[in-house]
């Protein structure tokens, strides 16, 4: 047997090897390397994927975040409701502008927003939420836009790990990236669609958003030297773009591939009460960008050491939350109880699932033969 690999970008090269070539060679002889017909190409088959009005290429997923808080207009002092249990991007980029992050808690059985906790979170100084479609599933959008709704606040689906899953809705069944006033996307290579370096994009139902975030990653030009926004450095160039287009038609395979192995774990685990894989939000369907489950409490080195003793690599998505990190500790004491440096925001189920999670190979070239291994040292774990 191959040695089981975490993620495996190797074995997908290989097998879109000769395509990822022709394209990334017809782009370098092209010499249309920014802005070029490429990335025009996987912009309209990203909307075509998703259902998206607009898809904006840009340069990762951290920036997405930032052009999609730069776009809804939020100001230093604006208050935007997050969760701490999620990839430092999310809340780096509220503060990097000078908006304050308001962390609610998560749902522990799939670890997304606990869309109940939204309302009480909410002060005159709240303009945005960001859901964190964490771990390949959408979070409660139904629930989420109706609050935001209700107090006009911007909804940005944090989508870097969810591109390609979908809902059921209100609306019928809808894609992640398609279900907010913007979502956000990464092509980091790791990710369910990865390119060959740094990438992401910006989704947008509404022409006039488009316009300016297209603006903003491009130095905040309307024209060729006519600066009307002040932006950044964001754009996708067009060889990411040719390799992403190459994904793109495989991804639905590979999605499917993801869905199988996640399935059979789920079904191996059933009767396995020491491990507690998370679970499906109703009406779900998940890409899986991660299969995460809780191991019992102070057992979770124990049994990640077991699996590495047998070649069975695992991941730990997040160690530690993000309010207990130095640099953002000041937020865990805003949100409910402003000005009280005594009362913390109550994350009792962000902690807890911090120090309990950990997650299981399931890329789309992880072989029956290799699954049924993992499986088999999940079972005999004590
Ligand atoms: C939830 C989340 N948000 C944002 C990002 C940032 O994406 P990038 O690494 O492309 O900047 C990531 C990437 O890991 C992520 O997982």
């Amino acid at each position: 047997m191959t040695q089981i690999k975490f993620v495996d970008l190797s074995a997908q090269y290989l097998a879109y090897k000769e395509e990822i070539n022709q394209q990334v060679l017809d782009v370098l002889a092209s010499i249309q390397y920014i802005g070029g017909p490429q990335l025009e190409g996987l912009e309209k088959e990203l909307q075509e994927f998703c259902g998206c009005q607009h898809a904006i290429g840009c340069s990762n997923g951290t920036d997405s975040l930032l052009l999609a808080l730069l776009a809804a207009g939020i100001k230093p002092q604006d208050e935007v409701i997050t969760t701490s249990f999620t990839f430092v991007s999310t809340v780096e980029m509220i503060c990097l502008i000078g908006a304050i992050p308001v962390f609610i808690d998560i749902d522990p059985e799939n670890c997304l927003m606990d869309s109940k906790l939204l309302e009480g979170a909410i002060t005159p100084k709240t303009k945005a939420i960001i859901p964190v479609s964490l771990f390949g599933q959408v979070s409660a959008m139904d629930e989420i836009n109706a609050v935001a709704q209700q107090h006009s606040l911007v909804v940005i689906e944090d989508a870097a790990q969810s591109f390609g899953a979908r809902q059921s809705t209100t609306k019928g069944e809808k894609y992640s990236c398609d279900l907010s006033t913007y979502a956000c996307t990464s092509f980091y290579p790791a990710k369910g669609l990865g390119c060959y370096g740094d990438g992401g994009a910006v989704f947008t139902d509404n022409d006039d958003d488009a316009k300016k975030l297209r603006s903003l990653l491009n130095h905040g030009q309307s024209d060729r030297y006519e600066y009307v926004n002040i932006g950044i450095n964001g754009r996708l160039d067009d060889i990411q773009a040719a390799i992403l287009r190459v994904k793109l038609r495989h991804y639905k395979d590979e999605i499917a591939r993801r869905c199988q192995l996640a399935d059979n774990y789920t079904r191996a685990l059933e009767n396995t009460p020491t491990l507690t894989p998370l679970k499906l939000l109703e009406g779900n369907k998940s890409v899986y960008s991660q299969y995460s489950l809780y191991a019992p409490l102070s057992k979770r080195d124990d049994y990640r050491n077991t699996l590495q003793e047998q070649g069975i690599p695992t991941g730990v998505y997040y160690p530690k939350p993000l309010h207990q990190h130095k640099v953002f500790a000041e937020f865990a004491y805003r949100g409910r109880d402003k000005n009280s440096k005594t009362q913390p925001v109550p994350l009792p189920h962000t902690e807890a699932a911090a120090s309990r999670i950990f997650s299981l190979p399931v890329h789309p070239f992880l072989s029956d033969e290799q699954q049924d291994k993992i499986i088999e040292v999940l079972n005999r774990l004590k």
